[in-house]
């Protein structure tokens, strides 16, 4: 035993004598070409995640009254990047002298983005979406973030069949959907049941109605008419049950906050698992304040010091903007973590049911402006926007 280790012992030490010979001799042998500059899977890598892309709107088209849609191209002539139906993208923009951020659901497919050409349809309702329906025109230019978010069917975790209900503007996530479903990138059965209170007022009618030749089933629910071949009413747990059997489908959903609440009580007796009901994500908003106090807000961004109004009824993030500070944020609802930023003082609340910080962030002290209302002047660190 003793022989055999003093003899691997100077095998490895004639090893270690030529270490350095080898190596130079291998780098002699070397190719004298220069290293490339970029390697394909760094570009790879910056095709699916750009981060943040200059984009030129290249049609506005109405789609029923109060709703209009918007094609994008990108300005680098590039492809977008690959997504999953059913996710968002924000867009940002100067409207009316203050720099604004709103995540739409996108309405393409993923092919048709793939192929240079991404669209959103936006309900003309709100600050920022009112301005796009009415000033933005052809040739307009903004940015916009990759795709992100999780309203999208996953295989591991969501039955075959998937029940996808719509409400007004809640129809695009799910145009998106039933595209990429005929376009056979997609294993799911969809049905559909978008409610709208008149037919005038369902967007898209034409082309689901054409998908239905591809497999989707899609049910109209008109709640202000009767007419025959449509539904009248709402999406209730009677008129689901005729359709499909609840307890064996992913229930995908996306439309106002009473849609939300109306389709919770009447899913509330098939007991169904958590997993099973998605709801897609709405912006935090103004809340309704007769006078609301107004206190100062103190906003650090790398080396420079900003100062803004901030309404105790606005998210910290509303403020920032109004004010023309160039806070970063995506998803609006407090799930992305894009905007999270560090507390540094003051007192605060956070929007019920939206504090997605996690739990060190919570310990930590950092918050997302884009769910969090002040109730004292307040003082905070936001990352700088892309
Ligand atoms: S923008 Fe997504 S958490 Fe604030």
């Amino acid at each position: 035993m003793t022989f055999k280790k003093q003899v691997f012992g100077f095998l490895d030490m004639l090893r270690f004598k030529k270490l350095v010979p080898n190596r130079r001799a291998a780098l002699a042998a070397g190719s004298p070409e220069p290293l490339p500059k970029s390697y394909r899977v760094n570009e790879q890598a910056r095709r699916l995640h750009p981060g943040v892309m200059e984009v030129e709107l290249t049609a506005v088209r109405p789609l029923c009254p109060g709703m209009q849609e918007f094609t994008f191209r990108r300005l680098d002539a590039d492809a977008f990047p690959f997504f999953r139906a059913g996710q968002y993208a924000a867009l940002q923009g100067n409207a009316g002298g203050s720099l604004v951020s709103r995540p739409y659901s996108i309405v393409s497919s993923p092919r048709q983005a793939l192929a240079g050409e991404l669209t959103f349809g936006v309900a003309d309702a709100g600050f920022f979406s009112g301005w796009l329906n009415r000033e933005a025109r052809p040739g307009d230019r903004f940015r916009m973030t990759e795709p992100s978010g999780e309203f999208h069917y996953e295989t591991l975790r969501d039955h075959r069949q998937i029940v996808c209900i719509a409400g007004g503007a809640g129809i695009t996530p799910f145009v998106s959907m039933a595209r990429s479903m005929a376009e056979g990138d997609e294993p799911y059965e969809m049905l559909l049941f978008y409610g709208a209170r008149t037919r005038e007022q369902l967007a898209y009618r034409e082309e689901l109605d054409a998908l239905r030749e591809k497999g989707l089933r899609v049910v109209y629910v008109l709640s202000d008419e009767e007419v025959p071949g449509f539904e009248h009413g709402f999406a209730t747990a009677k008129l689901l049950e005729k359709y499909t059997d609840i307890r064996e489908a992913s229930f995908f959903l996306c439309g106002p906050q009473a849609m939300y609440d109306f389709l919770d009580r009447e899913l509330a007796p098939y007991a169904l698992p958590r997993k099973a009901v998605r709801r897609d994500a709405s912006c935090c908003g103004a809340l309704p304040a007769e006078e609301p106090r107004v206190f100062r807000l103190t906003v650090h961004i790398r080396d420079r010091v900003f100062s803004a109004d901030a309404a105790e009824n606005e998210t910290l993030l509303a403020s920032m903007e109004r004010a023309g500070i160039p806070a970063p944020s995506k998803c609006r609802a407090g799930g992305c973590g894009y905007c999270r930023s560090k507390w540094l003082g003051g007192e605060f609340r956070i929007a019920e049911g939206r504090d997605g910080r996690r739990e060190a962030d919570r310990k930590f002290g950092f918050v997302h402006p884009c769910v969090t209302y002040p109730l004292s002047d307040m003082e905070i660190e936001v990352p700088p926007a892309e």
